[in-house]
């Protein structure tokens, strides 16, 4: 049975849009939990546009599950990830000026190096170390040879596909990611755009052990609460 890992960013990004102290992103976390999730996702970015050093810190000491942090290859972060010690580390590709992470890793280029640096140090130092990838078999052989403990495989580009014969095209190359992760023996993650909507295609890979959805969870439980919060405030008010 497929795991799923709630992130919290966005309950931070609500949060941080009035730097007031809620919603809180560890509460969220903890209903999370209640509410039957396998595992938390943090993504602690070089500008701390949403998630904060302190939610890390306090996230460490409340999950009960398994916390994935999400991070850029930079020696701060690899610091604070052998300092926090989250159940997993997922290195992503990180810039200033994007809204989210807009595709997986390049293995290929320079940086390759680096990140199979910063790959070894965190495994030394206990951690699991997976490779946000894009569903390209070379970028995935590589990642082995870097000796990642597995592949998140990006589903950005699927989520964001409108035409049928093309969504199908890239469902098969997840599929072949897949496979191909699961046979060099890796774990097996997918994530990025998955919604109530699209994720069942996704779903019917049985190697993909974990999902990691944030925005669609956040944005619906804002409209599902709605009714609610307005009850209460109208009983207050009258
Ligand atoms: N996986 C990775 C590596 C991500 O960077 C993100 C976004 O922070 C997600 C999963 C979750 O994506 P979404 O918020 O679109 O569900």
């Amino acid at each position: 049975m497929a795991r799923l890992s709630v992130n919290v960013d966005h309950v931070a990004t609500l949060r941080q849009a009035r730097r007031e102290s809620e919603p809180d992103p560890v509460t969220a976390a903890m209903l999370a939990e209640t509410a039957g999730a396998d595992g938390i996702t943090v993504h602690l970015r070089e500008d701390r546009r949403h998630i904060q050093d302190r939610d890390l810190a306090v996230l460490k000491k409340m999950v009960k599950t398994s916390l994935n942090l999400e991070m850029a290859a930079t020696g701060e972060m690899v610091q604070i990830a052998m300092d926090i010690k989250p159940d997993m580390v997922t290195i992503v590709p990180e810039k200033r000026e994007e809204l989210t992470t807009e595709g997986g890793l390049d293995l290929k280029g320079h940086n390759r190096e680096e990140i199979k640096r910063f790959t070894r140090t965190l495994k030394d130092s206990g951690l699991k170390v997976n490779l946000f990838l894009d569903p390209d078999p070379e970028q995935i052989k590589i990642a082995h040879k870097i000796d990642a403990s597995g592949v998140e495989i990006h589903t950005g580009r699927y989520a964001n596909m409108r035409d049928d014969h093309m969504r199908g095209q890239e469902v098969k190359r997840i599929y072949n990611a897949a496979n191909l992760i699961s046979k060099l023996g890796m774990a097996v993650h997918a994530g990025h755009g998955l919604d109530y909507r699209n994720v069942s295609m996704i779903r019917e890979i049985g190697e993909i052990e974990e999902f990691a959805i944030g925005f669609s969870i956040i944005a619906r439980s804002v409209t599902a609460g709605i009714e609610r919060a307005v009850r209460e405030m109208v009983e207050l008010v009258r």
